[in-house]
């Protein structure tokens, strides 16, 4: 049998507004590198084939030379613009990606990825097609009205934090957003905010959650960053 292909997507198109600042999140530094860098390192140094990396149309330069070149990442094959939403920067993603057997989408924001988390991730997508790694919710979770109000409260160990890699059979996630840009260019509004939303709303195919890790953090506010350079010290 052949050996399969690997390509990650690596998403940096996003703009931090939650974060705040003059520089974009993705590019802020951990123990002196971007936290780009460390996305990228864990993907280089795993089974990983090809990374795309996407990223702002302004940014591409910077990536390339300060990132990329700098730190001599040899799987980083295409460079790309990015787009105004998660999903369009994902679809830019998907287009670079051609050839690719299986692909993993991750969040350039998510430095803590680990090789452990890599090998679940590729050996649950080569089974269930696509899969997406999470954890078990730590608090309990409501969900309530638009006044705010209570209205149930689903059993806790049935409710996931959702965390990338998010990973899927190439022609099945390809077909699946197409059908959804498609969709979205005739009009429709859409409020996708993770890949396998696409998935469960344009295809019949179920998604597998698997184990991430509570250390693999997106960092989204600056609270997160304190935690992260926790997180980077321990692992000196
Ligand atoms: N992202 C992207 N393209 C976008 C939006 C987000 O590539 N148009 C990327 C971000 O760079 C990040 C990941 O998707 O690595 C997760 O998105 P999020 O945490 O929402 O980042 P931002 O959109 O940058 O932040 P915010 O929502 O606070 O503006
Ligand atoms: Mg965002």
């Amino acid at each position: 049998m052949e050996k399969k292909t690997y390509t990650a997507i690596v998403l940096a198109a996003g703009k931090g507004t939650r974060m705040g600042g003059d520089v974009h999140k993705q590019y802020l530094l951990l123990n002196g590198k971007p936290v780009l860098y460390y996305s990228l390192k864990a993907l280089e140094d795993s089974r990983v084939d090809h990374i795309v990396l996407v990223t702002g149309e302004s940014e591409i330069d910077y990536c390339q030379k300060e990132i990329i070149e700098k730190y001599g990442f040899q799987k980083v094959k295409k460079v790309v613009a990015g787009g105004a939403e998660r999903y369009h920067s994902v679809f830019c993603g998907l287009q670079a990606a051609e050839g690719a057997d299986y692909v993993l989408v991750h969040d350039g924001a998510r430095p803590f990825v680990e090789n452990a988390i890599l090998e679940r991730c590729m050996e649950a997508v080569e089974k269930y097609h696509a899969c997406v790694v999470g954890m078990p919710v730590k608090d309990t979770i409501k969900i309530v009205d638009e006044q705010g109000f209570a209205v149930n409260t689903p059993p806790r160990n049935l409710v996931w934090n959702v965390q990338t890699p998010q990973c899927f059979s190439y022609p099945l996630i390809l077909d699946a957003y197409s059908k959804m840009i498609e969709e979205e260019k005739q009009g429709k509004q859409m409020s996708v905010t993770d890949d396998a939303m696409v998935l469960e709303t344009f295809s019949q195919h179920q998604v597998k959650l698997i184990e991430g890790s509570y250390e693999n953090i997106k960092i989204t506010t600056p609270e997160d960053l304190l935690v992260a350079e926790i997180f980077c010290k321990q692992r000196q």
